[in-house]
C-alpha cells in the first residue's frame, strides 16, 4: 500500500484533499467501511483481540470507570494496573487505556508517520498510538482533550457523545467536567460561560462500528460508553500552537544571556535584577525572526509526551 493509499483509505469515502479542507483541523468527521480495513490500514495483527493487546504490552495499564470508583472507595475514577490484574478490572466494566501502544506494536508507525506528514504537522510534534478496550457499560465520562484523535473503530460497537466547545477554543490543556467549577488558572485564564450538562444532551451521537473511524478535533466535548466488547486504537497528534514555537525561538535568544542563564531564586519582592531582565526582554523578542519560528518547528514541542514516552520505554524493560 503507497503511502498517499493509506491516508486515502483513512478518509475515504472522502478524498484526503476533501478532508483537509472541510474538516481539519476544526469540524469532526466519521465514516464507516469494511469491517477488517483498519487490520492492514494500520499493520495490526490479524484478529486482535484485547487479550492479544494485553500479553503484548509490557507496562502498566490504566483502568478507568465506576469499578475504579468504588474499589477506591470514591477517591479517583482511574488507576495503573499490572497487564495480569487487567482482564480481572475489564470484566468488571473497566475501560482499559493502553497508552502508547505503538511501542509495542511498532508497525502502527508507520501509520503514525503517513498521517503526520499529510496532515503537515512540525517535526516536533508527537504522534502516537493509544489502544482502548471496554464492555459491560464502560467507557469515559465527559471531558476534552489538547490534542487531536483518529478514532479506528477495530471490534464491537461503541457510542460516542461529541460536542463542540462553546467554553474554549483551541484548548492547550486536558479538562475532565466531572472537576467543573474548579479549573486549573490557564484554564479559567480563557474559559466562557456554563458547562454543559455532564451528560452532553446537545452532543451528536455517534456509534462506532468495526470499520468505523472517527476524527475528533482538539477541545471537543466527548464520552464514550460501550454495552458490548469493544476495541479500539486511536492515533493522537499533539496541537503544537504559535505559543510553542515562539517560546522555543525566544529560549534560544535569552540562552546567549548569562544574565537569563543565571539561577532563579525564590522570589519574595521585587528586585533589581528581575527589573534588569524585564527591561532586556524586549529587545530579545524584537529580535525574533520568522526563520528562528521555522527553526522552532523541530525542536521538541510537548515536553511531556517526550517524558512519558522515556519513562514507559524504561517500565518496558523491567
Ligand atoms: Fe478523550
Amino acid at each position: 500500500m503507497s503511502k498517499s493509499d493509506v491516508v486515502q483509505r483513512i478518509t475515504e469515502p472522502l478524498s484526503p484533499e476533501k478532508f483537509i479542507e472541510m474538516y481539519w483541523p476544526a469540524r469532526h468527521y466519521v465514516c464507516h467501511g469494511e469491517a477488517n480495513r483498519h487490520i492492514s490500514t494500520l499493520h495490526l495483527p490479524e484478529n486482535v483481540t484485547v487479550e492479544d493487546i494485553v500479553s503484548l504490552y509490557k507496562n502498566p495499564i490504566m483502568v478507568v470507570g465506576d469499578c475504579v470508583i468504588d474499589a477506591s472507595e470514591g477517591i479517583t475514577d482511574r488507576f495503573m494496573v499490572s497487564p495480569s490484574e487487567a482482564l480481572h478490572w475489564y470484566e468488571q466494566g473497566g475501560a482499559l487505556e493502553f497508552d502508547f501502544v505503538d511501542l509495542f506494536i511498532p508497525s502502527i508507525r508507520k501509520t503514525i508517520q503517513e498521517l503526520k506528514s499529510f496532515l503537515k504537522l512540525p517535526q516536533g510534534t508527537h504522534g502516537k498510538a493509544v489502544a482502548y478496550a471496554a464492555k459491560n457499560g464502560g467507557g469515559f465520562k465527559a471531558h476534552f482533550d489538547a490534542y487531536a484523535n483518529f478514532v479506528f473503530q477495530i471490534r464491537g460497537r461503541k457510542k460516542w457523545m461529541v460536542l463542540e466547545n462553546s467554553n474554549v477554543t483551541y484548548p492547550v490543556q486536558h479538562y475532565d467536567l466531572a472537576e467543573y467549577p474548579y479549573m486549573p488558572v490557564e484554564l479559567k485564564a480563557y474559559w466562557n460561560g456554563q458547562a454543559p450538562d455532564p451528560t452532553l444532551p446537545n452532543a451528536h451521537e455517534i456509534e462506532l462500528q468495526p470499520g468505523s473511524m472517527l476524527f475528533l478535533p482538539r477541545g471537543y466535548w466527548h464520552s464514550t460508553e460501550s454495552q458490548e466488547e469493544t476495541l479500539a486504537i486511536n492515533i493522537t497528534f499533539g496541537q503544537a500552537t504559535w505559543i510553542d514555537f515562539v517560546l522555543a525561538a525566544l529560549r534560544q535568544k535569552l540562552v546567549h544571556d548569562e544574565a537569563f542563564r543565571s539561577l532563579a531564586y525564590n522570589i519574595e519582592m521585587k528586585s533589581f535584577e528581575m527589573n534588569e531582565l524585564l527591561k532586556k526582554l524586549p529587545n530579545y523578542v524584537g529580535a525574533i525572526t520568522e526563520e528562528d519560528l521555522l527553526q522552532a518547528q523541530s525542536s521538541d514541542l510537548d515536553l511531556y509526551q517526550t517524558t512519558q514516552l522515556v519513562f514507559r520505554q524504561y517500565l518496558s524493560y523491567q
